[in-house]
């Protein structure tokens, strides 16, 4: 089945600001090899037979190509985003202008701070919620009410994995006759949703610290493929070794910002 995806090349990318552990100023970043990495990334989902979308980056919004931060999309509804630094907080309304540009008629702006795919993780049933970082556990009751899907609560501990994109994905999507098949690595939760995850998701990759740290959770899968870096050989062999097809892609420079695969890709599901 072909995903639609959307994406914000990184023309505008640099790291000016340290809002995450990975960040550091003082780090040059060639904006030139992030946006070839991001190209590269976009053309093998192309290359998968997916679409892919592109919004218009814009000046001052070095952030901006982490397109995943900006829209949760379940059943063609759509929740915004209220990003929790003032630095990215002008990218929520380039998405929701897109939203409505591209004809989605429930488009929802929230209340409460939330970044979007940062920290919400469709699983085909539920939506999966981080909190700890950036989203507001407010913001966890806001989604189940806009969506009309039903939330389940994660707490992130770990500010390396201030994202829950950075510490799980989906394999593949639940469906009628057949449980999600998801990775996480448990080090990233507290210990009452480690033990939550645990209870949901009995047949889970369970990925190391070493996974965690080379941004391998930061994937995307299409049920078969899964994308995601170069580095994370081990987890690619456990992916494997569940019947799935490993495709990596080399994104060092967009980590310089604390972003991987999935940070760089916001999913439409219609
Ligand atoms: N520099 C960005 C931030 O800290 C990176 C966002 C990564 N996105 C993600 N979905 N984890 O907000």
């Amino acid at each position: 089945m072909p995903r639609h995806y959307v994406m914000c090349p990184p023309r505008y990318f640099s790291v000016d600001y340290a809002i995450n552990p990975w960040m550091d100023p003082d780090v040059p970043v060639d904006p030139e090899r992030a946006l070839r990495q991001w190209t590269e990334l976009r053309d093998t989902y192309r290359r998968l037979g997916h679409l892919v979308d592109e919004v218009e980056p814009q000046p001052g919004l070095p952030d901006m190509v982490f397109a995943a931060n900006s829209g949760t999309v379940v059943d063609g509804r759509v929740l915004g985003a209220k990003f929790a630094t003032r630095q990215r907080a002008a990218e929520a309304e380039h998405f929701r202008r897109w939203f409505v540009e591209n004809g989605f008629r429930e488009v929802t702006m929230p209340q409460e701070t939330n970044e979007a795919e940062g920290d919400f993780t469709w699983t085909g049933h539920l939506l999966l919620a981080g909190t700890g970082f950036r989203t507001d556990p407010k913001a966890h009751a806001e989604a189940q009410e806009v969506l009309g899907v039903p939330v389940v609560s994660l707490r992130l501990v770990d500010p390396r994995y201030y994202h829950l994109d950075t510490a799980l994905f989906v394999l593949s999507e639940a469906g009628d006759d057949r449980p999600a098949h998801i990775a996480y690595y448990p080090g990233a939760f507290s210990p009452g949703s480690r033990k939550a995850l645990s209870r949901l998701f009995p047949d889970a990759v369970v990925a190391d610290a070493d996974d965690a740290a080379c941004f391998g959770l930061n994937a995307i899968s299409d049920g078969r493929n899964v994308v995601l870096p170069v580095e994370a050989t081990a987890l690619a062999e456990k992916v494997a070794a569940h019947g799935y097809e490993p495709v990596f892609v080399d994104v060092s420079e967009l980590r310089k910002a604390g972003g991987g695969p999935k940070c760089c890709t916001m999913e439409i599901r219609k």
